[in-house]
């Protein structure tokens, strides 16, 4: 049978690789989970933390699936963050591993940033594994800053003047919105571009966008914070997707108050844990953090293409970790 043009035939196995497709997403989902439970030793790291379905309907376009024999044995996920992109989850199924299909998948992902023309190109994974640090050493990523995947519990927080939710937005205001937040984002990285992140975010119900204003008539901050089961938070948890305010004097005082708000939308939500992602690269922001009570419970390691820190640096305030 000749196979669809969209699938590329593997040189020495039947590996195919594929858009991931509606149907596929139960199995890619369940190999996800059993993929990164053998790895870490853990039956179900996630519980009703959701990826696949939720990076699929982001851009189902960049979802993909490898296949043999015309199964699903792997998913890959990249993501548009305008100047920005980043990848995974990468996952294979346990039987399959070392034989080249995780090599497989990075193929399409790749494709998709040379298409995107995104600059600075990324990723998180385990600082431990000399596995996994050499697959992605073949794609031209270097390994620089640890990340810590932070959480605190929930307290009460008091009202932040200037916090509007994206959601909360009347439609005809959005834009005019995401504007404002693409300016803000440049501001920290040219290009910087979370649009996707923020629709996809509404779109599918998962969580809302904080934006902070200030003074002055740019915002102060954003965050991306996805809120309970189904979403990348989980039950209980509200996750801090991205959040970032503009850079300059004044930047720390903005952040400490992006996570007064961040809290606060926990609170509201009725969440007893806020999650948030800190790169060392930002040791004043990670700094802060741990004064106001978050602790590491994950750490990991992101690496770049260019070797080059991006916005990982001390003057930028930035909540992310490329999971
Ligand atoms: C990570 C994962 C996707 C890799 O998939 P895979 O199909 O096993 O990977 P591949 O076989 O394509 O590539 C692995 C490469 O690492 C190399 N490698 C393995 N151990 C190594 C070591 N100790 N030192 C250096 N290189 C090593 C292998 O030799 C292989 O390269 P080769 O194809 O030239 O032999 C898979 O193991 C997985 O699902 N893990 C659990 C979930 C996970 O950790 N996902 C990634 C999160 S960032």
């Amino acid at each position: 049978m000749i196979p669809p043009a969209a699938e590329r035939e593997s040189g020495a196995a039947s590996v195919m690789v594929r858009p991931l497709g509606e149907a596929d997403l139960d199995r890619a989902d369940e190999i996800c989970r059993v993929a990164f439970g053998t790895f870490l030793g853990a039956p179900d790291p996630f519980g009703t933390v959701d990826y696949v379905r939720t990076r699929w309907a982001a851009d189902p376009r960049a979802a993909f699936a490898a296949t043999v024999g015309g199964e699903v044995v792997g998913s890959n996920f990249a993501t548009n963050w305008g100047s920005i992109g980043f990848f995974g989850p990468l996952t294979v199924r346990p039987d399959l591993w070392d034989q080249g299909i995780g090599r497989r998948l990075m193929e399409p992902v790749m494709d998709c940033f040379n298409a995107w023309g995104n600059r600075h190109l990324g990723l998180f994974t385990f600082a431990h594994s000399p596995k996994h640090l050499e697959l992605y050493r073949r794609y031209g990523f270097w390994p620089r800053f640890l990340t810590a995947i932070m959480k605190k519990q929930v307290t009460d927080g008091a009202a932040v003047p200037g916090r509007v939710l994206y959601g909360e937005l009347p439609a005809a205001e959005r834009p005019d919105a995401l504007s404002l937040c693409r300016a803000l984002a440049g501001a920290v990285y040219e290009g910087l571009s979370l649009e996707r992140e923020i629709v996809a975010a509404h779109a599918q119900g998962l969580g809302d966008t904080i934006l902070l204003h200030g003074a002055a008539s740019e915002l102060d901050g954003l965050a991306v914070c996805h809120c309970g089961a189904g979403s990348e938070a989980g039950t209980d948890v509200c996750f801090v997707k991205f959040g970032a305010v503009r850079p300059g004097p004044e930047a720390a005082d903005r952040f400490e108050r992006l996570l007064d708000a961040c809290e606060r939308l926990a609170a509201e939500r009725g969440l007893g844990q806020l999650d948030a992602g800190m790169n060392l690269g930002r040791p004043d922001a990670y700094r802060r953090m741990i004064d106001r009570g978050f602790r590491t419970w994950l750490q990991g390691v992101t690496m770049h293409r260019p070797n080059e820190p991006g916005y990982s640096h001390p003057d930028a305030y930035v909540i992310d970790d490329w999971r």
